[in-house]
Parts: C-alpha cells; structure tokens; sequence
C-alpha cells in the first residue's frame, strides 16, 4: 500500500473517473457499505450482490434488499440480478425498480456450478442467443441510464470476448462492466486488460473495468491500457477501504486508519446482526471480511484471527497488530 507515486497519473488528473464497489455476496453488504462511509472513503455507486431470479421466485435475500432499503451513506445503489429466464428477470427488475435503487445490473459473471447449472451467471455467456434476449428485455423495461451488465471475458478463453462485443452493443445496455478474466480462471490469473480496452473502442457505451484494482499504481495502468472511464473494486476495497480517497489523490491509510477500519467494521457488523447476534457468529460474519485482510496481518495474528471465537479477542489481535 501507498500513496499515488504514479508519475503523471492519469487517474488522480482524471475528476471523471467514476468509482464502483463490486458486488461480493456476504462480503460487500451494508455494514461494510456503512464502514466506507464512517471511515470517510467513499465509491460513486454500490451494486448489491445478486437476487437470484427464477421463473417461480425472486429470492429477495433480506441481505441484499436491506443494502437498498437501509442505505444512509448518501451513494446511488444499483440493484443486481441473476438469472436465465427473460420473463422473470423482467418481473424482478420492475420490482425493484420500485425500491431507491439508481438502476439494475444484469450479472453475467458470476461462476458458481450452481447458479451455471441453470445458465445464469457466466452461464449466459455460453448461450448468445438467449443472452440477447435477456438483455433487450431488460432494456424494454429499465428506463434510460439505469441498465448495466456485468460480465466476463467468456467461459473458456478470453478471445470469445471477440463474439460477445457485438451481443453487448445489440442488448443496449447504458454501461458494460468487464471483469477481465473467463468463467474458467475463477478469481485468479491475470485480467487480460487487452479486451477491455477492445470493449471501450466498440462499443457505444461507458466501459467500466474490473479485476485486480488494488493500488493506484494498477488504476493507473488499466486507465493508460484500456481508456475505460469507470473502475469497480471489490476484495481490494476489503483489504483496503480508503482505495477510494487514495484514487481520488488522497492519503494511504496509517496504522491507526487501519485499525479503526477494524473496528468500525466489528461494529457495524454488530449493529447487523443485532438480535441474531451470537458471540461466534459475529467472529464468523467478522471472519468473511478478514480473509481478504489476511495478507496485512502476518501468519501469527492470521492463525490467531482464524480461530478467533470471541470477538473482544478479535479486537484485541487488531490492537496488538496496530501496536506493533
Ligand atoms: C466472495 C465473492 C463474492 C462475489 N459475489 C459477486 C456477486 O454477487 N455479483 C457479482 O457480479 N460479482 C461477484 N463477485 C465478483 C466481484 O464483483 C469481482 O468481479 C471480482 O472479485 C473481481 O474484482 P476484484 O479483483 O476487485 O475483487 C464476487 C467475488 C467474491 C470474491
């Protein structure tokens, strides 16, 4: 971590740039979206992890419905969708069209087996037609400047982005979010930054960037690689939370900064959970944030913080760790 050394960086000089919180399912919930708040380092839009829609049921995962309907931060909050059927992802997009949300996300990323099995996800990307079809549906139902997709690179290999651009450019959506990697990489590998910077040259509309944004050292190389004039950041804002003001040209976090990111965290999970709060549940709930924080902490305090039951001896690993 560190303060924008970037020589001429493109994205501290860049006011426009506009900055996303990625959607990670119990991770990027509303307690993590009120600590970016309380710790002062704020994105320009939240997107809720997925409802996962069928044709019998949106399941309206309290989770994701209370990061829409408890959101005080002041940030738009844009409400995701998984699924495979047109009718039905067009049923819940009307639904929640009628909550504060600033928009709706088709997420054609995701690469669970489970959500796959049923082409949802990253599923979509391996039947073209039927994703059109989502995505010209949605458009007839979601008012101008509020739909976006979120997908990946392809299933296999990175070169079928090549087929998926003019699918994208067909389904009229306002924003296309790219997370630079195939079904088949998972969460690991490099992003292939080439085809986002493809994806801003053909297409029509914004292009925003993901994968691996972590430093403003990498913002500034995917804005000089690829020209895409949005980034969304999800397990580097966990580990590190003023990403946000340090891509604005703030400060990098000190000890302290750090340890009330730990804190705030703890309570605001606290506050959370509330009256189904256990004492080992919290830890649990704490433990999903942590195993993006892992690397900062040293393998004594890791060892220690994964089997962490008690959470003031939580709190106290953080201060040990501050202190040292
Ligand atoms: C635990 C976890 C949960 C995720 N949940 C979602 C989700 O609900 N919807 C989605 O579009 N992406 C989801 N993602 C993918 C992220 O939004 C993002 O695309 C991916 O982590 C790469 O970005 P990063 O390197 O900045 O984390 C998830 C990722 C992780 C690690």
């Amino acid at each position: 971590m560190g303060a924008c050394t970037v020589a001429k960086c493109v994205l501290c000089c860049a006011g426009d740039m506009r900055l996303a919180l990625a959607p990670m399912q119990d991770v990027t919930d509303l307690a993590f979206m009120r600590t970016l708040c309380r710790v002062g380092s704020l994105p320009d839009l939240f997107i809720t992890a997925y409802f996962r829609s069928t044709r019998t049921t949106c399941a309206m995962a309290e989770n994701n419905l209370r990061c829409i309907e408890s959101n005080e931060t002041g940030v738009p909050i844009v409400a995701q969708l998984a699924g495979s059927e047109a009718a039905a992802l067009c049923r819940d997009a009307e639904a929640l069209l009628r909550l504060p949300v600033a928009g709706i996300n088709l997420n054609a990323g995701c690469p669970s087996p489970l959500v796959n099995r049923h082409g949802a996800g990253a599923g979509l990307l391996r039947e073209p037609e039927n994703f059109l079809c989502i995505m010209k549906s949605l458009r007839q139902v979601v008012p101008a400047g509020k739909f976006s997709v979120k997908c990946r690179l392809g299933w296999a290999e990175p070169e079928e982005f090549h087929q998926l651009l003019p699918l994208l450019e067909a389904g009229g959506a306002d924003e296309v979010m790219v997370h630079a990697r195939t079904r088949q990489q998972l969460y690991g590998g490099t992003p292939h930054r080439q085809y986002v910077a493809q994806a801003v040259r053909s297409l029509s509309c914004s292009v925003w960037a993901n994968g691996d944004i972590a430093t403003p050292a990498d913002a500034n190389a995917w804005v000089q690689e690829t020209g895409a004039t949005g980034m969304l950041i999800g397990r580097g804002a966990v580990r590190n939370p003023y990403i946000f003001r340090m891509l604005r040209g703030g400060a990098a976090p000190s000890k302290e900064e750090m340890l009330h990111y730990y804190m705030v965290l703890t309570e605001e999970t606290d506050r959370i959970l509330h009256t189904k709060r256990t004492v080992a549940g919290h830890c649990n709930r704490m433990k999903k944030y942590l195993a993006f924080c892992y690397p900062d902490f040293g393998r004594e305090d890791e060892y220690e913080l994964r089997r962490c039951k008690n959470i003031d001896d939580m709190r106290r690993i953080f201060e040990r760790h501050a202190a040292r």
